[in-house]
């Protein structure tokens, strides 16, 4: 509603009325982010015209005489066509997004409303959130139900942004990943040395992280135990007796009749049946069942000891010759140990028992740590820790450089991390998107990915011309990101052909109004291969397009209706299928004349229809 109308109406009210009213506006503030948006312009943009793909052959890199082309695409022009184009096309398909966005430092980075938005713009920090908050909304409806999305973002904006990706994927917060940028101090700020950034990740139900497979190195069976290979795990857990009442209580070795005091520190992982109460369960065995079950390694070969006195032992204490913890050395029994007369007569071990961990019961991989990226160069050999491990941003840079013999674009990631990041997050046939795609770094990632693992991912990638009024003709998306990616797909300016392919897309925004006037064939062609996941392949003179086929049911497409196409409709070996034409009033008589069924929809009509549909309308 506009602000007038909104007066008017407040015109009308008592003086009663408009208190409860501002008292009712001044309690029900929400806990969350606050912006300034207007919401009337957000809901007309997203149905402002119709996007329709318009495939670039030129520009794209396909595999000569394919029929099957690409999935993967590249898309020149504004993300938030692209991904409205995409709504139609890839609804709930995309499992992973990563995007790194302009981070609202009032450099010349992104444009709003077809302006720069300067540092010192009143309303700078709203208008980056509601330029993100629209792309969000569109993306969020892209990934599939396990999808995940990561946001690269700087110190500064990244409590801003997290507040955003909160009301856009609620309940969705997986976690953050800190990642060191350089390791030379910045010469930005006088207290602190600027090198980390964040990556943001948000995912749906069932996304788990690839993680790392298990090695067997640490398992092995020097006692022939019929499970198979083990290792010796701390039996202890990071809470004091004060904290984990329960689990601080003397471990008995039932052969030897040999005793082990507990930490104080650090308690026993599992429950004694001594210390349960009546009818209380605990969630894992009982150390005694354990036991039971030869779970529990009693040291051997150790030193023990009986102290027949209480001076004897507060000697012993004192002298330091009782046991202690393996690492660190603290003593295990003091004169603070509670009960120290059971220590008494009875045999003490000075070794720890271990929980016996059999390679059979372990989870197939671990996760990755959140909160930390480390560098390439730090050692890594704790198999049960898996941290992201990636360059400086450096790296990205000097790729350009190398790929085009000059720096023509800033700040590039590098393609290890996000490399990384993609292994981490998706699966060998996975559409990964990125929509602030920049020098394409992304696309190059996948490639690199699937080289290395034989994955089939496919890739989609936005980027906008960065042209300006000052330089009209700049097409980064074209002569850097596209650019950059052929190179990296052929080998050239690098050390090794990735293969792969992609499809180049420019988009056409039509009113709705002439949609039907100035729709295409290739338009609507293009956008139903788009729509069923096919391949956005070069230009054909096909009378008949298969878009999708199993054994019972074909989806074929047939731009221009003439006497041949019919008879290749009809000769097509499915039992049913559903036809897009141009006249599909001609393309129905002509199947049920020959006995048979077909679902015959106008090409034209049904991509508006659909268009229409997925925004709301
Ligand atoms: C931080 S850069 C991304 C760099 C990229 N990660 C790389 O490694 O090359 C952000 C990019 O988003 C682009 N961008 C900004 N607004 C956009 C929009 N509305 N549509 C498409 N791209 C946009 C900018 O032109 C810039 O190239």
């Amino acid at each position: 509603m506009q602000k007038q109308d909104i007066l008017k109406q407040l015109d009308q009210l008592n003086e009663q009325q408009l208190r409860r009213l501002l008292a009712e506006h001044l309690t029900s503030r929400k806990l969350g982010l606050v912006w300034e948006a207007d919401l009337i312009a957000r809901d007309q943009a997203v149905n402002a015209n119709i996007v329709l793909p318009k495939l670039i052959a030129e520009s794209s890199c396909l595999p000569e005489n394919s029929q099957h082309a690409s999935q993967s695409l590249i898309i020149e022009g504004d993300n938030y066509d692209a991904l409205r184009l995409l709504r139609t096309t890839h609804r709930g398909k995309i499992r992973v997004i990563y995007i790194d966005p302009p981070y609202n430092t009032g450099n010349k980075d992104w444009v709003y409303n077809d302006r720069f938005v300067s540092s010192t713009d009143k309303y700078r920090h709203s208008q980056w959130l509601e330029f993100l908050y629209r792309r969000l909304v569109l993306a969020r409806d892209l990934l599939t139900p396990d999808g995940v999305i990561m946001v690269s973002i700087n110190d500064e904006n990244r409590s801003k942004l997290e507040l955003l990706m909160d009301e856009v994927f609620p309940n969705r917060r997986l976690g953050s990943l800190v990642w060191r940028t350089r390791d030379s101090t910045s010469a930005k700020s006088a207290n602190f040395s600027d090198v980390h950034e964040h990556i943001l990740i948000y995912a749906g139900e069932g996304f788990s992280f690839t993680g790392r497979d298990k090695t067997q190195k640490k398992y092995k069976n020097p006692d022939n135990d019929p499970r198979g290979p083990w290792n010796g795990d701390p039996l202890t857990l990071a809470f004091d007796r004060f904290n984990r009442k329960n689990l601080y209580y003397p471990i008995h070795n039932p052969k030897t009749d040999t005793w082990y005091p507990c930490d104080e520190n650090s308690v026993w992982r599992y429950a004694s049946e001594k210390n349960l109460k009546d009818g209380a369960t605990v969630r894992t065995e009982t150390i005694e069942e354990f036991i039971k079950q030869d779970k529990i390694l009693f040291p051997q070969d150790e030193v023990v000891k009986t102290w027949i006195s209480m001076d004897e032992l507060l000697a012993d204490i004192d002298a330091g010759n009782i046991p202690v913890t393996p690492k660190r050395k603290r003593p295990l029994l003091s004169r603070d140990t509670p009960d120290l007369d059971f220590w008494l007569n009875k045999k003490v071990g000075f070794g720890r028992p271990l929980f016996k961990k059999h390679w059979k019961d372990l989870q197939s991989h671990t996760n990755p740590l959140s909160s930390w990226i480390s560098r390439l160069t730090e050692e890594q050999d704790d198999e049960d820790v898996v941290s992201i491990r990636s360059p400086q941003a450096g790296e990205g840079s000097e790729l350009i450089q190398e790929l085009f013999g000059a720096k023509v674009f800033q700040y590039p990631k590098p393609v290890t991390l996000i490399k990384e990041l993609i292994h981490q997050a998706s699966k060998p046939n996975d559409i990964i998107l990125d929509f602030f795609a920049g020098s394409g770094t992304t696309a190059h990632a996948v490639l690199a990915l699937n080289n290395e693992d034989g994955g089939n991912r496919q890739f989609i990638i936005c980027s906008s011309t960065e042209a300006t009024a000052k330089e009209p003709d700049k097409n980064l998306c074209r002569d850097v990101c596209a650019e950059r990616v052929r190179s990296v797909i052929n080998g050239k300016n690098t050390q090794k052909a990735l293969g792969g392919s992609f499809a180049y897309l420019q988009l056409d925004l039509l009113q709705s109004a002439d949609a039907l006037f100035e729709l295409t064939p290739e338009h609507a062609t293009l956008m139903l291969r788009l729509r069923e996941a096919q391949a956005a392949g070069v230009e054909t003179n096909e009378e008949v397009i298969v878009i999708a086929s199993n054994d019972t049911l074909a989806v074929l497409v047939c731009p221009v209706v003439s006497k041949p196409a019919i008879k290749q409709l009809l000769a097509y070996p499915c039992e049913r299928v559903a036809v897009y034409s141009d006249r599909p009033d001609t393309v129905e008589a002509a199947f049920i004349k020959a006995g048979r069924v077909a679902n015959c929809y106008n090409l034209a009509d049904s991509l508006i229809r659909t268009q229409k549909q997925v925004s709301g309308k």
